[in-house]
């Protein structure tokens, strides 16, 4: 979500005749889109405005924005500006699109900016300018905010309430992007399986996947993020039957103890959690499952824990992000009481290595066996290597020249490394 937002920040500046620099200190203009989902994420993007102030005393011209939500909590966008003076616009997430109109001002009368509009349902813009930076893949997004308030949960304070483009909107975006050549298509959503409550026109995810299924080509479809509580069989049918919608799902569990899941107002318990994996197993037996996992919420107790690595062990994750909570300003569970952070830390180590473990055996299973793979870049640091994903979301390398980046290959998997795969061209 945030990478592609800056596409559109990138897209807001190429119309205005701006290009990428190679590094920052050749920049006429610096923007941060910022995340604060957690705190290190917030620290981070401060941090790295700090790191700028520097090119401001050599380069006086230079304009630095700082943009996304962590300006969008409440007065962070005026603290900003006191401690940071040196930034010259401040936008949330709503005013994005304001940016061409704060750098004209700043060129034209020094005027600074300090745009930060609370309104929780602004309007879904069409047409925006993208500057797409992700090679094979694009991203779509169908819908913005959120409405499920999970009590740790920052999104829906600085995102507002849920929004979804028009089906005609999306297909038609879709297409183009089809038509310049994409192979890969991620839609974009907080809470994907939500998609079309709030358009009174009878859409919703099952009919958008439908629609999309029905597009006919060689290309791919991802999508992210799924809420648990949502993902249902309809969807579950549509993604087993199409052969463009990829056999990947990301289902974020969060905790596997019910009464965590409680605490977190997420919805659902781990038996209709697992049912739902069930589902998935039975209807798409090679589907690459995915989660978020969240540990050192307030009162996780030792047996808690020990529930979300039974899930672990039970759903046999191909990957999972790991999380420690982190305390979020205004949300329910920031006011309950907290773990302390060496238990935390504890079982943030445990969990990993439990899910590493998992990742391995699995890895091992795709070995000698031959899989179809988008091949997407340069394989990183390998020289006459090229990476790409399985239908499955796997990762991997493979021996090849960058004239495949963009074409399906078929390779046999030699090696496995943990998450990671290595193979060959299979022949024909
Ligand atoms: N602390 C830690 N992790 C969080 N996430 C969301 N809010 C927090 C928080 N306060 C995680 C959840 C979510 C993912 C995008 O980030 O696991 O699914
Ligand atoms: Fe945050 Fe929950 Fe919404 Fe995801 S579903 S963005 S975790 S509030």
């Amino acid at each position: 979500m945030n990478i592609h937002e800056s596409e559109k920040i990138a897209g807001i500046l190429e119309d205005m005749g701006y290009s990428e620099c190679a590094d920052e200190s050749q920049a006429d203009i610096i923007v941060f889109n910022t995340c604060c989902i957690r705190d290190n994420a917030e620290k981070r993007a401060l941090g790295n405005i700090g790191a700028v102030k520097h090119l401001k005393k050599i380069n006086p011209q230079l304009i630095l924005a700082v943009v996304g939500c962590m300006t969008q909590q409440e007065d962070a966008g005026l603290t900003l500006r006191q401690k940071y003076p040196y930034v010259d616009i401040v936008l949330g997430t709503n005013n994005l699109f304001e940016l061409e109109n704060c750098i004209n001002k700043l060129r034209n009368s020094k005027k600074k900016s300090v745009l930060i509009d609370p309104n929780e349902r602004p309007e879904v813009r069409e047409g925006e300018k993208v500057y797409r930076t992700s090679g094979t893949n694009a991203w779509l997004n169908i819908m913005y905010g959120c409405n499920n308030f999970c009590t740790y949960c920052i999104v829906p304070y600085v995102r507002g309430r849920e929004r979804s483009r028009k089906m005609v909107n999306i297909l038609d975006e879709f297409k183009r992007l089809l038509d310049e050549g994409y192979k890969e298509i991620t839609l974009l959503g907080q809470n994907v399986n939500s998609y079309g409550h709030d358009l009174a026109d009878g859409s919703s995810f099952a009919k958008l996947l439908e629609e999309i299924a029905k597009i006919e080509g060689k290309h791919r479809v991802r999508f992210m993020t799924s809420h648990p509580k949502d993902l249902n069989r309809e969807v579950i049918d549509i993604i087993a039957q199409s052969p463009t919608i990829c056999n990947n799902i990301h289902l974020p569990i969060q905790s596997g103890s019910n009464k965590i899941l409680q605490l977190m107002n997420r919805h659902y318990t781990r038996e209709y959690y697992l049912d739902t994996i069930d589902a998935i197993k039975s209807k798409i037996p090679d589907c690459g499952i995915t989660t978020d996992l969240m540990v050192g919420f307030p009162y996780e107790t030792e047996e808690d824990f020990e529930d979300t690595l039974d899930i672990v062990r039970k759903v046999k994750y191909s990957s999972a992000f790991t999380f420690v909570y982190s305390v979020r300003r205004g949300t329910k569970a920031a006011l309950m009481p907290q773990i302390p952070p060496e238990v935390s830390k504890d079982r943030i180590t445990r969990l990993i290595a439990e899910q590493n473990k998992i990742t391995k055996e699995l890895s091992k299973t795709y070995e000698g066996k031959i899989f179809e793979v988008l091949c997407e870049d340069k394989a990183p640091k390998k020289e006459g290597f090229v990476c790409g994903r399985t239908d499955s979301g796997r990762l991997v390398t493979f021996k090849g020249d960058e004239s495949l980046i963009g074409s399906f290959v078929n390779v046999k998997i030699n090696k496995s490394q943990s998450a990671s795969l290595f193979g060959d061209i299979a022949e024909e």
